[in-house]
């Protein structure tokens, strides 16, 4: 990740702006908690809209699974959620995620859900005292049909 945890202060900082967010109309961020039947929180997982330009009709994805759930398929199931909320709730035309070069854990994951590689934003996120690339996978409308017709 691109950053480091946080204390309980911060935290509460982060989920007060997602809770406030939830709230704008109309909504472009979805901040979303995964919980096992348990109860147990799992995952995070979100979807923002892109607003930079008014002729965009897409989203970039987030998630992190709970270091302990890592390998059980969670990550998989919450990018495909992520996805179905996009295109099918949504309408969205294109969805897409940005990750570390070497977060292969999140390439496999982004892969599986049909996401493709697409290519290199170079200095894309501030990391310390430097800057990160960052690797794109996106998958786009008609593709998401093709898989979930499948
Ligand atoms: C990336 C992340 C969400 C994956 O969650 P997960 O629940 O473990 O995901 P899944 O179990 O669905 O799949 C993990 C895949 O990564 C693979 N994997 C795990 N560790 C790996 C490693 N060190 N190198 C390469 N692949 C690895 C697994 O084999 C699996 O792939 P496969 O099913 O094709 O074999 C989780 O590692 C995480 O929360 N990381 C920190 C946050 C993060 O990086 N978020 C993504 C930001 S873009």
């Amino acid at each position: 990740m691109s950053f480091e945890p946080g204390d309980r202060e911060q935290v509460e900082e982060i989920v007060g702006s997602v809770r406030r967010a939830a709230l704008d109309q109309p909504r472009q961020e979805y901040s979303l908690a995964a919980v096992d039947p348990s109860g147990l929180l799992v995952a995070f997982a979100r979807l923002a809209v892109d607003t930079v330009h008014p002729r965009q009709n897409s989203g970039q994805i987030g998630f992190a699974v709970r270091a302990d759930q890592w390998g059980k398929g969670i990550g998989g199931q919450v990018v495909n959620l992520l996805c179905r909320l996009a295109f099918d709730d949504m309408g969205l035309y294109r969805v897409w995620g940005a990750r570390s070069p070497v977060n292969e854990s999140s390439a496999r994951v982004m892969g599986r859900a049909g996401m493709i590689e697409e290519g290199v934003i170079r200095g894309h996120i501030r990391v310390g005292d430097g800057y990160r690339d960052s690797v794109v996978h996106s998958i786009l409308l008609p593709e998401w049909k093709t898989r979930t017709a499948a």
